[in-house]
């Protein structure tokens, strides 16, 4: 995808990148598609939200960087429920793929234990969660999850940025 093609695709989805004001919102989003809420507020983690035109939020994307900025954890991708099935979705992950691209990183890794089928339609494959955990060594997710022993439970997910 291009530069044109990524400016049109955020005003297609009306993407906004999250703020402090955003908080409570994206928090009630993500609890309902039962995500991970570390770090939401983190400078690391750049989130970008969906709203319609009552302003409740309808999706969210996003990722955060290793130290090094190599390696993206792409993180919050969700769509409302009554919108699901209509390629959001798709089009959300993307573009938080590109703007992980775009930022540098050459590798995408994520957590998903219920949603590989989705992953792998956009090119991800399963991947050793220790390697993703090492890597991504200094992300919120991979901090909580080691903290939590959740680690031990999660399905990683690997593909390249090109
Ligand atoms: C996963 C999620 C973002 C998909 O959103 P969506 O808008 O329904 O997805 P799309 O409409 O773009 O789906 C694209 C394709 O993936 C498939 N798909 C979507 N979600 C899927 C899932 N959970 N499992 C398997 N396949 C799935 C769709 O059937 C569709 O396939 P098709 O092209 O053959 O018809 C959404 O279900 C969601 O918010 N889930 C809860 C949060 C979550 O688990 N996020 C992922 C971890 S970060």
């Amino acid at each position: 995808m291009d530069a044109t093609d990524s400016a049109a695709t955020a005003d297609a989805l009306a993407l906004a990148p999250s703020t402090a004001a955003d908080l409570p919102g994206l928090h009630d989003f993500l609890v309902r598609a039962d995500l991970t809420l570390s770090g939401l507020d983190a400078p690391t983690v750049r989130l970008w939200l969906l709203r319609d035109a009552a302003g409740t939020v309808r999706g969210s994307t996003g990722y955060e960087l290793s130290a090094g900025g190599e390696h993206a954890l792409i993180r919050s991708v969700a769509v409302d429920h009554a919108a699901r099935g209509q390629g959001l979705g798709m089009d959300l992950a993307r573009y938080a793929l590109d703007r992980a691209a775009d930022a540098g990183a050459r590798r995408a890794w994520l957590f998903s234990r219920r949603s590989g089928p989705f992953w792998r339609k956009l090119g991800f494959e399963p991947a050793d969660r220790a390697h993703l955990a090492d890597v991504l060594a200094d992300t919120h997710q991979v901090t909580l999850f080691r903290s939590t022993g959740q680690l031990d439970r999660e399905v990683a997910w690997a593909r390249d940025l090109s």
